[in-house]
C-alpha cells in the first residue's frame, strides 16, 4: 500500500511518516514549507535509514496535486495533515483559515477519485466537541459548537467526509481526533518547531526551559479543577503518529466512515506539566498566574476505548516520557530545525 501524506515534514505528518516507514508503508511526503522545514524529511530519513519519496506542493492547487497522482498512480491512501493550525491566528484571519484548510481537503477529494483512490485519514481534532457536557469525552458527543475558526475547519472538512461517505460507497475514511498532542521522537532528530512565540503549553515551557523565555504564563488558576489550572488529555506523538498506522490498518477492512478519538484517557493540569517538565530538565521552571485565556475550557480529556477496541491501539507513553522527549528535542535543537 502507497500512502500519501500531505503535510509530511510538519510536526505531526514527519512523526507519522516515520512509524508508516518502520511499519512497512511505502510513502511520498508532500508539503509546501509554509510551517514546515524540508529538514524534518532528512531527519526522517536518518531515524528510519529509508529514502523518503518527497514532492513540495500546495494541496489547495489542483495542478499540482494532479501531478502528484500522476507520478504516483500506485498512491492508494492519503492522510491529510497540511492545514493553519494556529488558534488565535485564525480569530484574526478566517478567511485564510477556511480558504487553506478547507480547500486542502477538498482539492486532493476531487484529484483522488480521478485516480480511483478511495482510501483517505483526517486529522481532525478534539475542538470539535467544543466545551464538553462531561468528561470522558466519547465519539458520541455533539460536534461543531467550536470556538474559533481553526476548529470550525475541522469540524465543517469532518461534516464534508461524512457526506462524502454517504454518496460514495467505495469511500473509506477515518476522522481521527487527536487531543493535545506534545513530545518528540526518542532520538530527539524531530519534533515539534513552532514559528516565533509558542502558543501551546508544551512548546512554550520548553522554551522557558531551554532559556529563550523567561516565565511560563498559567492561563487561569480559577477553573473548577482540582488544582484550578486547565486540564488536558495530553498524548505522545509516537503514540499518535502509531495511531495513524493502526487507522490504516482499518481502513484496509473497507468500514466507510470511521470516527476515533486519539488520546489517553488521562487528564493532567497546567501544573501537573510544569512539573512533570521540571523533572525531566532537572531545573525550576519560574511561572505565573494570568488570566484565563478566551475560549478556552475546563478540562477535557478522552474516552480511549473505541480505538482499542476498534483499532487495537491504545497510547503506551505517560506524562513523563512526554516531557522527556519533548526536553530531548529542545535541549538538543534549542533553535529547532534551524540550530
Ligand atoms: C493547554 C492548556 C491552556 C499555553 C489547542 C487547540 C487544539 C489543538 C491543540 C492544534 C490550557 C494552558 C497554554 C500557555 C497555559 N490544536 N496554557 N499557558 O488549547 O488545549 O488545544 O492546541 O493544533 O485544537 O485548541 O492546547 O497547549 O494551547 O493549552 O496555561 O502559555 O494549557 O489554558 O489549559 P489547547 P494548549
Amino acid at each position: 500500500m502507497s500512502v500519501l501524506v500531505s503535510g509530511g515534514a510538519g510536526y505531526i505528518g514527519s512523526h507519522a511518516c516515520v512509524e508508516l516507514l518502520q511499519a512497512g508503508y511505502e510513502i511520498i511526503a508532500a508539503d509546501n514549507f509554509y510551517n514546515a522545514s524540508p529538514e524534518a524529511l532528512r531527519r526522517v530519513e536518518q531515524i528510519t535509514g529509508k529514502k523518503v519519496p518527497f514532492v513540495k506542493a500546495d494541496m489547495t492547487d489542483k495542478a499540482q496535486v494532479e501531478a502528484i497522482f500522476e507520478a504516483h498512480p500506485d498512491i492508494d491512501c492519503v492522510i491529510q495533515f497540511a492545514a493553519y493550525k494556529a488558534v488565535g491566528e485564525s480569530v484574526q484571519k478566517p478567511v485564510e483559515y477556511y480558504y487553506n484548510n478547507l480547500n486542502c481537503t477538498l482539492v486532493i477529494l476531487d484529484v483522488m477519485r480521478r485516480h480511483g483512490c478511495y482510501n483517505f485519514i483526517f486529522s481532525s481534532s478534539a475542538t470539535v466537541y467544543g466545551d464538553p457536557a462531561s468528561v470522558p469525552i466519547t465519539e458520541e458527543f455533539p460536534v461543531g459548537a467550536t470556538t474559533n475558526p481553526y476548529g470550525t475547519t475541522k469540524a465543517f472538512t469532518e461534516r464534508i467526509l461524512t457526506d462524502l461517505c454517504k454518496a460514495e460507497p467505495r469511500m473509506n475514511v477515518a476522522l481521527l481526533r487527536y487531543f493535545n498532542p506534545i513530545g518528540a521522537h526518542p532520538s530527539g532528530l524531530i519534533g515539534e518547531d513552532p514559528n516565533g512565540i509558542p502558543n501551546n503549553l508544551v512548546p512554550y515551557i520548553a522554551k522557558v526551559a531551554v532559556g529563550k523565555l523567561k516565565e511560563v504564563h498559567v492561563f487561569g488558576n480559577d477553573y473548577p479543577t482540582p488544582d484550578g489550572t486547565g486540564v488536558r488529555d495530553y498524548i505522545h506523538v509516537v503514540d499518535l503518529a502509531k495511531g495513524h498506522v493502526a487507522a490504516l490498518k482499518k481502513l484496509e477492512t473497507k468500514p466507510g466512515l470511521f470516527i476515533c478519538n486519539l488520546g489517553t484517557g488521562h487528564g493532567y493540569s497546567v501544573l501537573d506539566v510544569i512539573h512533570a517538565f521540571e523533572k525531566a530538565c532537572g531545573k525550576k521552571l519560574p511561572y505565573v498566574v494570568d488570566p484565563r485565556r478566551p475560549g478556552d475550557i475546563a478540562e477535557c480529556w478522552a474516552d480511549p476505548s473505541k480505538a482499542k477496541r476498534e483499532l487495537g491501539w491504545q497510547a503506551e507513553y505517560g506524562i513523563e516520557e512526554m516531557c522527556r522527549d519533548s526536553w530531548n528535542w529542545q535541549s538538543k535543537n534549542p533553535d529547532g530545525y534551524n540550530s
